[in-house]
């Protein structure tokens, strides 16, 4: 992005008004990485995610006849319609978002007035750096400023994934929505999936820094494999139950409970999703507390686990993402690397020295194409604040 000044005359183009003292207000949400705790939101679970610097900026100009016009600066075509009557359309494609976030504030009795809106963004598509999320999340905050709604940012995160679950259809947990509202720059967030409660943690991180490598991998099946998993993890927490009375949650279950009980759990599917989740939510506590004492090894090791995780129990990695990990794994100044997000492609996450970073771009590149005949993209991960307005030039 070239600047707000940019932005708004782009706006204009599209639009036909806006350089002639009209108040444009821009807002931004970014994407995000999670660092750890991966499968375990939708269970309510413990994740450790990090917002982006990437993310979607949104330029909003009220109407005050209850229409809205939606341009994005990626696509072609302007999506239109009345601000009343919202239907999902597959032909809308990404406007889908916005007007999932538009159909949530109607359902809680919000009268909209009508928008233009220009969405402009940086985050890889298809990458599972949840553009969507940013997309829902830029417009919720921008509409609960610019009607003044007074919803906190939390309120937010929440009506953001029912806009997904339910106007766009895909069952996501919390995670991609809460980071994307309530990041912090130079800090992940450690987040309990069934209460909400949540903590900030330092990434302090030393010599050593993130790195993000997209395999170009398209993710494919994510979405009904996705589902699989959900059900499989659900299937088993109504056995446990039985034995664990009062145990609603995976997210609630220690590795002593499970200790005891996971000799009911006789599907052999189930049981290996299970015992993912109830060692990754002990991971992400783990590696919270690895962060806040500064042992950064220790980090590095719970992120081999978590993949390898992953890999054998959850299984929702694939090829491109396991040799990312395998060729990460083998550069020396690595201390941990994993996939992140949904799987089945998408991007990993490495922890790497600084001084390692060229070497480390290079030998992956090489490995990963020779084995794969892809090319991967590498991203320095810079945390970054979650959604807001933003003011000035
Ligand atoms: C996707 C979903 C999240 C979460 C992750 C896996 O990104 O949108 O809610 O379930 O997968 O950790």
């Amino acid at each position: 992005m070239s600047g707000l000044i940019t932005l708004r005359q782009t706006f204009a183009k599209v639009f036909g008004y806006g350089e002639r003292g009209e108040e444009l207000r821009i807002f931004f949400a970014p994407g995000r990485v999670n660092l750890i705790g991966e499968h375990t939101d939708f269970t309510g679970g413990y994740v450790l995610p990090a917002a982006l610097t990437y993310g979607t900026w949104a330029v909003v100009h009220p109407r005050q006849d209850r229409k809205f016009r939606l341009a994005s600066t990626s696509f072609a075509g302007m999506v239109e319609g009345d601000a009343d009557k919202v239907v999902y359309q597959q032909a809308d494609g990404w406007a889908n978002y916005p007007k999932g976030v538009f159909n949530e504030f109607m359902r809680l009795g919000v009268r909209l007035s009508g928008y233009d809106i220009l969405f402009d963004g940086n985050i890889p598509k298809g990458a599972g750096l949840s553009s969507s999320a940013s997309i829902e999340m830029v417009t919720a905050t921008a509409l609960n400023q610019v009607e003044a709604l007074g919803y906190t940012l939390v309120e937010l995160t929440q009506l953001a994934q029912r806009a997904e679950n339910q106007f766009v259809g895909v069952n996501c947990g919390i995670m991609d929505q809460f980071a994307s509202g309530m990041g912090r720059a130079g800090h992940a967030v450690l987040l309990k999936c069934d209460t909400l409660v949540y903590r900030y943690v330092p990434l302090a991180l030393g010599d050593y820094q993130l790195i993000i490598t997209n395999s170009n991998k398209q993710r494919s099946l994510t979405e009904s494999k996705y589902n699989q998993r959900r059900q499989e993890c659900e299937e088993g927490v109504n056995i446990l139950r039985k034995h664990l009375p009062g145990v609603v949650s995976l997210g609630n279950v220690s590795l002593e409970q499970w200790q005891e009980v996971q000799r009911y759990i006789t599907p052999p599917e189930v049981y290996k999703r299970l015992d993912h989740v109830i060692h990754e939510n002990n991971r992400t506590l783990a590696s919270t507390i690895a962060l806040e004492t500064g042992d950064i090894q220790d980090f590095g090791q719970h992120m081999i686990q978590s993949h390898e995780s992953l890999r054998d129990l959850f299984e929702v990695t694939g090829p491109e993402l396991d040799t990312l990990f395998e060729e990460a794994r083998q550069v020396e100044g690595c201390l941990g690397t994993r996939m992140t997000g949904a799987g089945f492609g998408g991007c990993t996450v490495s922890l790497v020295h600084r001084e390692a970073v060229s070497t480390f771009e290079t030998q992956v590149t090489l490995g990963y194409r020779g084995k794969t005949g892809l090319t991967p993209t590498f991203y320095l991960c810079d945390s970054g604040d979650g959604a807001r307005e933003l003011k000035g030039r």
